[in-house]
């Protein structure tokens, strides 16, 4: 089969691998039908993430047909389309118990890092019973993709840490997938504004159209701009969907007495915390890697027509051109991709 694979970094081919083989009664084999690329997987190339060695093939998200199932799965069969979470969860460890998938001790996010990924014809999922959904018929598979990590990640991780109320303000700094996917499920609750802060004029164009209640140009004088529209006094939730040192200060910036900063971005080195400033505003910080405890409630928002995850899809690439679609994404400033859709069938 045809296969994304990562040689290190900076270093990537479409390479012919071996089919993936059940290796444990709990598995299940994908036939891949739709993937698409994560900001994640351009860290991996960058040398970001170590755990993920060369040989692997990448990619964590997709959708698919269930090709086999081992002997201990249940309520799925050979045939069923599926939805593949980008975490893996056995549903019975101390932190699956207590929901937090991304924490499970023999799954969490392995998939396209410490085990071969979702860019391929096909896939080996553990734990399948728990770490697949099932797709209701007469919805738009294409679009699910969206639901495998960014959609979960920027709902879980910015709007419920980061408690979204109706009235609240709230600021996302990072307009990409992940803080536009904040933009859109944080709508469920109503808050009276949702500022978007990015530097890039067509990210925040296209987050206007995703009801954002007013956008900042992060190359000016970003907390200026948002002391005025919020009467000097900051925003309530603060969710920085960046991951570089100079966005999470500025959420410290941005966050009113009482507020929360909502980290989502991965980080590879230190941000400065100005405690010298907080430590009297009553603020909390929360970090999180997505458990995508939500997916089966973001499910029903899609069927139900209250979430549009297809308008985050910009570019489409068959997956013999799967190194189209990495350049493609990784220069979305001029290419002005969101998320670029790789067909595999
Ligand atoms: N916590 C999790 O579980 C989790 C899951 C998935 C992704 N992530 C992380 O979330 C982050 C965002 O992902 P993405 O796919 O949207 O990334 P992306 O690179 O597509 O988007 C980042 C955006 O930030 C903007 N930006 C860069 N520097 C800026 C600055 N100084 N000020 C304002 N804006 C700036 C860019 O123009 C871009 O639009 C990444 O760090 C990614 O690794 C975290
Ligand atoms: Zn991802
Ligand atoms: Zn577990």
């Amino acid at each position: 089969m045809k296969a994304v694979v990562y040689h290190g970094p900076g270093e990537k081919s479409l390479d012919e691998r071996p089919m993936p083989e059940l290796a444990g009664a709990t598995d299940a084999i994908v036939k891949v039908t739709r993937t698409t690329i994560c900001g994640t997987d351009l860290h991996i190339l960058k040398g970001d993430v170590p755990s993920c060695e060369p040989g692997r093939i990448l990619g964590h998200e997709g959708v698919g047909i269930v090709h086999s199932v081992g002997q201990a799965v249940s309520g799925l069969a050979v045939g069923d389309h599926v939805l593949i979470s980008c975490i893996s969860s056995c549903g019975q460890c101390e932190y699956c118990r207590r929901g937090m998938y991304s924490h499970c001790t023999t799954g969490g996010w392995i998939l396209g890092n410490r085990i071969d990924g979702t860019q391929a014809e096909y896939v080996r999922i553990p734990h399948a019973q728990t770490s697949l959904y099932r797709i209701p018929a007469g919805l738009d598979e294409e679009a699910l993709v969206m639901l495998s990590d960014i959609l979960p990640t920027g709902f879980e991780c910015g709007v419920l840490n980061g408690k979204v109320e109706p009235g609240s303000t709230v600021a996302i700094v990072g307009a990409g997938p992940i803080g536009l996917a904040s933009l859109l499920t944080a709508q469920f609750y109503s808050p009276a504004q949702i500022i978007m802060i990015d530097q890039d004029p067509n990210r925040l164009e296209i987050a206007q159209q995703f009801g954002a209640t007013a956008c900042v140009d992060a190359r000016g004088d970003a907390v200026a701009q948002v002391m005025k529209l919020t009467g000097s006094v900051g925003v309530d939730c603060a969710i920085e969907a960046v991951g570089v040192p100079a966005t999470f200060e500025l959420c410290e910036a941005l966050v009113a007495p009482g507020g929360v900063i909502a980290n989502i971005g991965v980080h590879g080195v230190k941000a400065d915390l100005h405690l010298e400033k907080l430590w009297d505003r009553n603020i909390a910080i929360t970090t999180r890697l997505v458990d995508t405890v939500s997916t089966p409630m973001l499910l029903k928002t899609v069927r139900a027509g209250r979430l549009d995850p297809r308008k985050l899809i910009t570019h489409r690439f068959a997956l013999s051109r799967a190194m189209d679609a990495y350049d493609t994404f990784s220069r979305a400033a001029d290419s002005h991709a969101l998320k670029v859709l790789i067909e595999v069938d």
